[in-house]
């Protein structure tokens, strides 16, 4: 009983002093909003198993999480950790074993196909690594393809503020083929943003192009974040990207193994060495509130 209390008291003067520290951080820094928000995304107790009996896959053990509006969020992990998988369901793309999720809160693992698949049209945007365009469409008409595909029209001065933010304007009416993978990168991020989705997802988005390309996109995923308030989940191999993103979540084997507010590009590889090592010891999770 005693203990109970103690324990009690101490959880308390944590949790006032994190909130105090909080709130001196969030007025201190340019560019620390609170970590506190409207979750977009929340999950609880996702598992995902491939295949059965003794060749069955535990591609994730149970994970909790809730996404902020307006942060960008980083997926990291070894290769085989989920992070793919974890991405899929968070966005609707696969159900999960078992668990639930919420983008803005609909409860999405509850939907029929067709209302999923109107749910995904109307509040998630997707950035994969191998572009995904339409190869017989321009840039511009990949770009409007989600407006085109849900028979709505563009808002002329959304669609102008997109395509100048990609910097794609002398470029429109080029086909994937005639752009640099870079310039197909931006034509994929404008396809995401043009529909103003409650939040994107991107699977290592820069996984295919080379440093300076590559820091281009992710200078427009934190531009997206910044200027238009858009919410980002990336899932990256690269230390770089991860450290432009607000949030890096680490995963092995299948669970969150961490969870840190913006983190530098040394600690970051430092974290993911450690978790490389099949003998390393687990690492505490530090949760990051929502
Ligand atoms: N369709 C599938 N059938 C069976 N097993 C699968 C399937 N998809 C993924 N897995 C397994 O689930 C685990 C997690 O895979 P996942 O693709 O989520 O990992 P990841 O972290 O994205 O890896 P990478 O960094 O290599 O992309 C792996 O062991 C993988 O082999
Ligand atoms: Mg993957």
């Amino acid at each position: 009983m005693q203990t109970t209390t103690i324990d009690k008291r101490e959880d308390t003067d944590t949790r006032d002093t994190l909130e105090r520290l909080e709130r001196e951080f969030a007025a201190d820094s340019p560019f620390a909003q609170p970590l506190t928000g409207r979750a977009v995304v929340q999950a609880r107790g996702l598992t995902r198993t491939y295949g059965k009996g003794d060749a069955a896959v535990h591609a994730l053990t149970g994970v909790d999480i809730d996404i902020a509006a307006g942060r960008l969020t980083a997926i990291m992990g070894p290769s085989g950790s989920g992070k793919s998988t974890l991405m899929h369901i968070l966005a609707g793309l696969d159900e999960p074993t078992g668990g639930t999720v919420w983008i803005d809160g609909a409860e999405i693992t509850r939907l029929k196909e067709k209302k999923l698949t109107q749910l995904r049209r109307d509040k998630v945007g997707f950035i994969f690594q191998s572009f995904n365009l339409l190869a017989t469409l321009s840039a511009d008409e990949n770009i409007v393809l989600p407006l085109s595909l849900a028979r709505r029209q563009a808002d002329e001065a959304w669609r102008r503020a997109v395509i100048e933010a990609v910097g794609l304007q002398d470029r429109l009416t080029h086909r994937p083929a005639e752009l640099s993978g870079g310039q197909q990168q931006r034509v994929a991020v404008a396809r995401a943003l043009i529909t103003r989705p409650a939040v994107l997802f991107a699977d290592e988005p820069t996984g295919n192009l080379d440093s300076r390309t590559g820091g281009e996109v992710l200078d427009l995923l934190r531009r997206s974040v910044d200027e238009f308030g858009q919410t980002v989940i990336m899932v990256t191999h690269d230390v770089g990207a991860a450290s432009i993103a607000d949030r890096v979540v680490f995963l092995k084997d299948g669970r969150i193994v961490l969870d840190r507010a913006r983190m530098t590009r040394d600690a970051i590889y430092d974290t993911i060495k450690n978790l490389e090592t099949p003998a390393a010891k687990p690492v505490a999770r530090v949760a990051v509130e929502v």
